[in-house]
């Protein structure tokens, strides 16, 4: 078995004024660190002197510790690598030693309480996802990372690594990082026509973060939020985790059927939306139906949770101002990522919160996660600043307009008697729907088996939909890994 390196040891407590001597201490706490696993076979520990000295205490309990320890078998020694949890450790009934906090003698399994949980915590259970394996065709969500400019990143992380101001490597400010705030704004303004200045950009390590906060601060356990139907999981997640019940509204061509969410879901607090890109398929909502819903919203006192994830790549047509940009009511929190259009471990997002509002989600942030990676921050202000985001942004468009264009042909020669493609306007997926009595479960799990993730259209819905389809992404594939994709797609259904 392997050895592993010396490490850290959990915090020894020791009792010097108890009746129980110290080296008889130290082995029982010992023993209870090995038989709970929180020492692991195999492991370094460290030499006698250096934790008589870390302790505070003469070594001769610690050797007299280890001794015993070593008689008793749970360590064993190397010459050259001191001393080591044994890799082949008794079993998990220590010698009694006697009372007190020193006790290590484990519970019997029938003497155990019950190991309770939240309500909250049982209340969604995603079932395996196989498609999520892969990461070629046609892994939706994922930008083309090998194009990503990373020698430019780097020199950027170098800069800012090699000389971190003091003050920047303390805790930072939970709305972000102000020069990357500042530059958000400038950018969500002249782009998606969010009327916002610095002061209400909040950074956020992406937007589930932000969907979470804004269930978390705008909504009470059994309070009642409208959801696309089909919508984004990771949206009706964060809602179901927060005790929030869905109210699934149907999608047309227009987008989110705002009169059936009126018919259906009176006395709403929050609506989650994908105006400019719904996902998953792809429509963008109609003039009409964002003036309906500012509206409604606004007579009733809602919330709208605006998901602008990837409206960046678009390919027709003028690009879509956001639904934001239209609220005069302030009704509108609007939710941004750089995963798409930078890369996913990135994990910087960001919210743009009504003025009203900052000081709760100021709040929410603080009790999150405090605050992102100011490294991280100042890295992306300057890929920002120095032109490289808009850059890498005009280069990404053209190459998944000539991705999306070679995944609709093959799919068109080889599968337009099985598949029909609908949503293929922006962004970096489309959707392509099966013939009515296939379950696009099955069809993902056999696609992942062949290296192809090709995600089922069925869990984005609440309630069971009349036909399945594919989710396919073709950000991340090349046009080689597409047609191979399309191929063995074939073979599945
Ligand atoms: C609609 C939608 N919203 C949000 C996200 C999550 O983005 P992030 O990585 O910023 O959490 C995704 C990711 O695929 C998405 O599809």
């Amino acid at each position: 078995m392997k050895r592993l390196a010396a490490s850290y040891l959990p915090p020894i407590t020791l009792a010097f004024r108890s009746g129980t001597p110290m080296h008889q201490q130290l082995s029982e706490w010992f023993r209870r660190a090995i038989v709970d696993g929180q020492l692991q076979p195999g492991q370094r520990l460290p030499s006698s002197r250096s934790l008589a000295d870390e302790l505070k205490i003469s070594r001769v309990p610690v050797m007299s510790a280890y001794e015993q320890l070593y008689a008793e078998g749970y360590l064993e020694t190397f010459v050259g690598a001191g001393t080591c949890v044994a890799r082949s450790i008794p079993g998990r009934t220590p010698k009694p030693s006697g009372t007190g906090p020193f006790d290590v003698t484990l519970p019997s399994i029938e003497n155990h309480a019950p190991r309770r949980i939240s309500r909250r915590a049982g209340l969604i259970q995603v079932p395996p996802q196989t498609w999520l394996n892969n990461l070629g065709a046609f892994r939706i969500g994922v930008p083309a990372l090998d194009q990503f400019p990373a020698s430019v990143w780097s020199k950027l992380v170098n800069r800012h690594s090699r000389k971190l101001p003091i003050e920047l490597m303390a805790y930072g400010d939970p709305m972000g990082y102000l020069p990357l705030r500042v530059a958000i704004a400038e950018y969500l303004s002249t782009v998606r026509a969010v009327r916002c200045d610095a002061s209400q950009i909040l950074v956020t390590t992406g937007s589930q973060q932000a969907l979470q906060m804004c269930a978390h601060v705008l909504l009470d356990a059994n309070d009642r939020a409208w959801v696309e139907e089909p919508g984004y999981p990771g949206a009706r997640h964060a809602l179901v985790r927060a005790g929030v019940r869905l109210v699934p509204v149907p999608v047309d061509q227009e987008g989110m059927d705002v009169a059936q969410g009126i018919r259906r879901g009176r006395g709403a607090r929050v609506v989650y939306i994908t105006p400019s890109h719904q996902f998953p398929l792809g429509v963008t909502m109609s003039a009409a139906r964002r003036m309906q819903l500012l509206n409604w919203a606004t007579r009733n006192g809602a919330w709208i949770i605006e998901d602008d994830y990837d409206s960046e790549y678009r390919s027709g047509g003028r690009p879509i101002a956001s639904l934001q940009g239209l609220d005069i009511g302030e009704r509108v929190i609007y939710v941004g990522t750089f995963s798409k259009v930078m890369f996913p471990a990135l994990r910087l997002g960001y919210m743009v919160v009504p003025k009203d509002l900052l000081p709760v989600f100021f709040d929410a942030r603080d009790a999150a996660d405090t605050f992102s990676s100011t490294l991280y921050q100042m890295v992306m202000t300057d890929f920002i600043r120095e032109g490289h985001f808009a850059r890498h942004i005009k280069r990404m468009r053209t190459l998944y307009m000539e991705r999306r264009t070679a995944l609709m042909e093959a799919i068109h020669k080889q599968l337009r008697d099985k598949l029909e493609v609908i949503g293929t306007e922006a962004g970096m997926h489309l959707v392509a729907l099966l013939p009515p009595g296939i379950d696009d479960v099955a069809v993902s799990i056999k696609a992942a088996s062949k290296g192809v993730s090709a995600r089922p259209l069925s869990p984005c819905y609440v309630n069971p939909p009349a036909r399945g389809g594919l989710i396919l992404g073709y950000g991340g594939a090349d046009v080689a890994e597409i047609l191979d994709g399309v191929r063995k797609l074939k073979q599945c259904i």
